[in-house]
């Protein structure tokens, strides 16, 4: 079933979205997650069904988190849909308010990760212990029951979260087996995200740029190894510069570095020579002697420097990329004809480290003007682009992040195999 087939008058349709969006002190810092998903919300409400929405927030791992709580959203989803929106504070005790649900009214379910049973991944018991297999077992079944429990509330469910579908969790993909093929479908967003990915992997013009950010390698290792069978260039930013100076022996002060996967960075470095593709890392970096993570401020005092990415005294924290790097992150992106941008090049909340990420955004808004097809994902990045004003001038921003890359990577994501099979 397509979403522009189904009537919708007088049904009750559940809807997964992914409402996990930045949040500080409380405020709603970037809306593109929530904007994206209208289109399919009014479309349900225009149509004269009436919503229940569901999403997670963050990784609360099973246990209800108050900063994690979608309770934060309400207004600014009743704003957005135009429409007030009413809040299940227990997601699997939702029955009554679903039921009472009329045309045009719409019901919000609290963060899905909440409960266990969403991820299905057994809590509290290690994964050496001889009885994780039986309570991984005992999870899936809890997880079945869980997705059942949610599909009870609606006619139909709709899979809307591009940003989740590379999850299979209970309100991603297993809850799908509970509609028959007439009762479940794509929203309009994921539909529109599937054809961009189809866009750069069928259509790939060359030079191919990808500019990959972030503090870990680790956890961009798979899509990384990936796109060096891709690309024609690849730069790497953010944090993971550290991981990649220190693997050289470079002197990093005080900035983040996984030290246990110096080798993996050194592998990356040699799969680039091998497949002839040109890694482009920061040379020199913006530090700082006292950055607030948890205001993303810079603290009273603290001194700004800019240090050689290998050269970093003791006490200095890397935080964004220098002017050197800045400069070959921008030449690189020159004339390039497809990229692919994930992850900022430091900590860009904070207008003192802003400098790198802008310099990758600008990069990208001018080879776009000059006819470079520029796919934006992840919600950093994204929340980047917004904030220097460059939406508008990028080819496509998607609301995916791990998401994005996975589909990038050719992987059948399991929210879009829930409903194509
Ligand atoms: C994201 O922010 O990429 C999505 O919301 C998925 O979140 P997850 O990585 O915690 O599953």
């Amino acid at each position: 079933m397509t979403i522009d087939q189904f009537n919708f008058a007088g049904k009750k349709a559940i809807v997964r979205v992914d409402f996990n969006v930045p949040i500080q002190e409380g405020k709603i810092t970037d809306m593109t997650r929530i904007n994206g998903a209208l289109p399919t919300l009014k479309l349900i409400l225009d149509g004269g069904g009436s919503l229940i929405i569901m999403s997670h927030m963050g990784k609360p791992k099973g246990k209800a988190k108050k900063e994690l709580s979608l309770g934060q959203i309400i207004d600014a989803v009743s704003e957005a849909l135009g429409t007030p929106v009413k809040f299940a504070p227990d997601c699997a005790k939702a029955q009554e308010a679903a039921a009472a649900l009329k045309p045009g009214e719409v019901l919000l379910l609290e963060n899905l990760r909440f409960y266990p049973e969403e991820e299905g991944k057994p809590v509290g018991i290690d994964k050496e212990d001889p009885a994780y297999e039986e309570a991984k077992k005992a999870m899936k079944a809890s997880q079945k029951e869980f997705a059942k429990t949610l599909a009870s509330y609606a006619d139909c469910y709709v899979m809307d979260a591009f940003g989740t579908a590379h999850r299979k969790h209970a309100s991603t993909a297993v809850i799908a087996d509970y509609f028959d093929a007439d009762h479940k479908m794509l929203g309009l967003l994921m539909e529109k995200e599937v054809q961009a990915v189809d866009n750069v992997l069928s259509n790939i013009k060359r030079p191919f740029v990808a500019i990959m950010g972030g503090s870990k390698v680790s956890t961009k290792i798979g899509i990384i190894e990936n796109l060096l069978g891709k690309v024609d260039k690849l730069v790497l930013c953010g944090g993971m510069t550290y991981t990649f100076s220190k693997a050289h022996g470079g002197k990093i002060g005080e900035s983040i570095v996984e030290l246990d996967k110096l080798d993996v960075a050194l592998g990356v470095e040699e799969m680039a020579k091998k497949n002839g593709v040109e890694l482009v890392l920061g040379e020199d970096s913006v530090c700082c002697t006292g950055y607030d993570f948890s205001t993303f401020s810079v603290k009273e005092g603290a001194k700004i420097q800019v240090f050689p990415s290998n050269a970093i005294e003791d006490g200095w924290d890397g935080l964004d990329a220098g002017p050197i790097s800045r400069e070959k992150f921008a030449k690189a992106i020159e004339g390039a004809k497809t990229i692919l941008w994930n992850g900022p090049a430091g900590c860009f909340e904070c207008e003192e480290f802003t400098a790198g990420s802008r310099a990758i955004g600008d990069a990208i808004a001018k080879a776009t003007k000059e006819g470079a097809f520029s796919l934006i994902g992840g919600g950093d990045s994204v929340a980047c682009v917004n904030k220097f004003g460059l939406a508008d001038q990028v080819s496509y921003i998607s609301t995916g992040g791990g998401a994005l890359l996975e589909a990038i990577e050719g992987k059948i994501l399991p929210g879009v195999a829930a409903i194509k099979g």
